[in-house]
């Protein structure tokens, strides 16, 4: 396994539409491999190949907080198949907008279908945390961000921010 760079917010790459994988093969799963390693050292608890520069719909998610048991899931080709009416509000951030965070209204429960690391299709229902987290990386599949669902005041100020980090990076 080996740790990738991620992406940072104005990169063009992330309002990409990731794309539909057709195999699953050792090839994708060292990627996956590669994405759940990156997601542990950051730290997060999400992470969209997009974010590491790869435009196929894949997610790895671990929302376990005791660190000593790992508890990893891996979506490949996820779709949310039903949303509840009700809702449910968290604080999110994201790896690609550091030091950036929002409150979010989302649907409280999710079900989706998606193809698990041995290539076997699979259901899931999510709610809490779980759904929260998995319709933010589902997003990202569809170049969505949690800042789009600001203002275009507040994410403009948010995006300016993070293109001046960059540039001060750049400076150093
Ligand atoms: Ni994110």
């Amino acid at each position: 396994m080996s740790q990738r760079k991620i992406v940072i917010e104005p990169d063009p790459i992330l309002r990409k539409k990731s794309k539909t994988l057709e195999t699953v093969d050792d090839e994708l799963r060292k990627l996956l491999d590669d994405m759940l390693e990156t997601m542990y050292a950051a730290p997060g608890i999400g992470l969209a190949a997009v974010q590491v520069g790869v435009l196929k719909r894949l997610i790895v998610i671990d929302i376990s907080k005791d660190k000593e048991k790992k508890n990893p899931l891996f979506l490949i080709n996820p779709e949310i198949i039903s949303r509840s009416k009700k809702t449910s509000i968290y604080e999110e951030g994201c790896l690609s907008l550091p030091g950036h965070y929002a409150e979010i209204e989302r649907p409280a429960e999710c079900q989706i279908k998606f193809v698990d690391y041995n290539g076997k299709e699979k259901e899931l229902k999510a709610d809490g945390l779980l759904s929260t987290c998995i319709q933010h990386e589902v997003d990202h599949l569809n170049g969505v961000l949690f800042i789009d669902y600001l203002s275009k005041l507040k994410r403009s100020m948010i995006i300016k921010k993070l293109s001046k980090q960059k540039t001060n990076t750049a400076i150093l």
